[in-house]
């Protein structure tokens, strides 16, 4: 771990906050699906005078000269980028996942178009046409759902009749709260019919598709793919666009510089480059798998135990449970106290949930963050019971402090990488 010491120095209040953090990450069980501990090598990559440099353009087309070195790791991050996901062109400079979503439909969309994207009650992300988000002003965005809560099935005969009507030009997969598969066939060929360019914003799932474990989007036709980095992929926060097809990837690089970004953020350009060699590694496959091994493992404990799951299930590594059928407890509410005991996962709004955003019926959790600190099958039934306690007890504050202490003692027995 980095000795910090002259952030220790120079500002004593964020060096507490980062301890506080520090520390934090140590001692809790991370089950938030979307979080992960980085690469430690990644880590160092992020925090290096890759920072100091202004880089705007690409490899071998930048405004400002000294690009020798800048240019050595971006081409470093595509070409990994390109192999991992067998793409043919890479455009790693978007600074998260929201801008390269943004950036992507800028690239291939007039103002006016329409995009077909998962209905965000049924897992679909902010990104994908939130009413909330400015792009809704400028993009016109329609749903398609799942047929069948219980399996997760999407209606893709709706899919094609809505298509049909509202001729997307773009068809859009991916989610932040889904538990299983799409069919991308299915979708590519539905997008076939009625023009669309397919997307799939894989955030979620990428590290899972670049461990070959859940199916590649390319393999199945897509032409474009956007991602999050940070996520089952541990690497720096950032976004990334792939594509096959030469011209989409031409218009890709305008959109994100200089239609929508300034300079490239290089030292986390650097960082990218990092993680994909370790996600190309050999034993990132293996991570990847044990990660959705985990996730089953909980999921049958949990229903096992009369717990209600979205889908009744999971194919990837997250699980929505339906804590109003469950316990008769809002997600707030379990959130909230599992939290007290040092376990940390979100709520969430389940399909067709009567209450609100802010006090849904569900709550999500995944399992990349704890496979990176090497738990397995057995520790899911750990920590399964242990959530399962905490509910049981929820009005016996003794027990929950009790439980607590048991959790920190169990969590400090699996290293977290790079701040051991
Ligand atoms: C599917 C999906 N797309 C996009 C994003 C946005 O990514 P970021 O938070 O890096 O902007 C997320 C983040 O949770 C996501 O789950």
């Amino acid at each position: 771990m980095p000795t910090y010491t002259s952030l220790q120095k120079e500002d004593p209040a964020v060096f507490a906050a980062l301890m506080g953090e520090i520390k934090r990450q140590k001692e809790g069980v991370e089950l938030i699906a979307s979080e992960n501990y980085i690469f430690p090598a990644v880590m160092e990559a992020m925090a290096t005078v890759f920072n100091n440099k202004y880089s705007e353009g690409y490899p071998g087309k930048r405004y400002y000269g000294g690009q020798e070195f800048t240019d050595q790791v971006e081409t470093l991050a595509i070409e990994r980028a390109k192999k991992l996901f067998n793409a043919g062109h890479a455009n790693v400079q978007p600074h998260a996942g929201a801008p390269a979503n943004v950036a992507l439909y800028f690239a291939l969309l007039e103002p006016g178009d329409t995009v077909m994207g998962m209905d965000l009650s049924h897992g679909g992300h902010l990104t994908h046409g939130h009413p909330v988000t400015y792009i809704t002003k400028i993009f016109k965005f329609v749903r398609y759902k799942m047929k069948d809560v219980e399996t997760g099935e999407i209606d893709y005969d709706e899919m094609l009749a809505v298509a049909r009507k509202e001729k997307p030009k773009i068809l859009l997969g991916g989610f932040s709260a889904f538990p299983r598969e799409l069919d991308y066939a299915k979708m590519k060929a539905i997008a076939q019919e009625v023009g669309a360019i397919t997307v799939m914003d894989m955030a979620h799932i990428a590290g899972l598709i670049a461990g070959k474990q859940l199916q590649n989007p390319f393999d199945h036709g897509f032409d474009v793919i956007t991602t999050t980095t940070h996520k089952t992929l541990r690497g720096p926060r950032g976004g990334m666009i792939l594509t096959r097809d030469p011209e989409l990837g031409k218009k890709i690089d305008k959109s994100v510089f200089p239609g929508f970004q300034g300079g490239p953020i290089m030292q986390m350009v650097a960082a990218k480059a990092v993680a994909f060699g370790e996600a190309l590694k050999p034993e990132f496959k293996e991570y990847a798998a044990q990660i959705i091994r985990n996730s089953k493992h909980l999921a049958s404990f949990f229903m096992e135990h009369g717990v209600k799951l979205v889908t009744n299930g999971t194919d990837n590594h997250m699980m929505l449970i339906d804590c109003v059928k469950s316990w008769n407890l809002g997600g707030g509410e379990v959130e909230h106290l599992l939290d007290a005991i040092g376990i940390t996962l979100n709520k969430n709004m389940i399909a067709n949930d009567t209450r609100k955003p802010m006090d849904p019926s569900g709550v999500r959790l995944g399992t990349p963050a704890i496979t990176t600190r090497g738990m397995k099958e057995k520790e899911m039934e750990i920590l399964g019971q242990f959530m399962l306690s905490a509910i049981e007890k929820r009005n016996d504050e003794k027990a929950l402090v009790t439980l607590g202490g048991k959790v920190k003692e169990f969590c400090l027995q699996f290293p977290v990488p790079g701040i051991e």
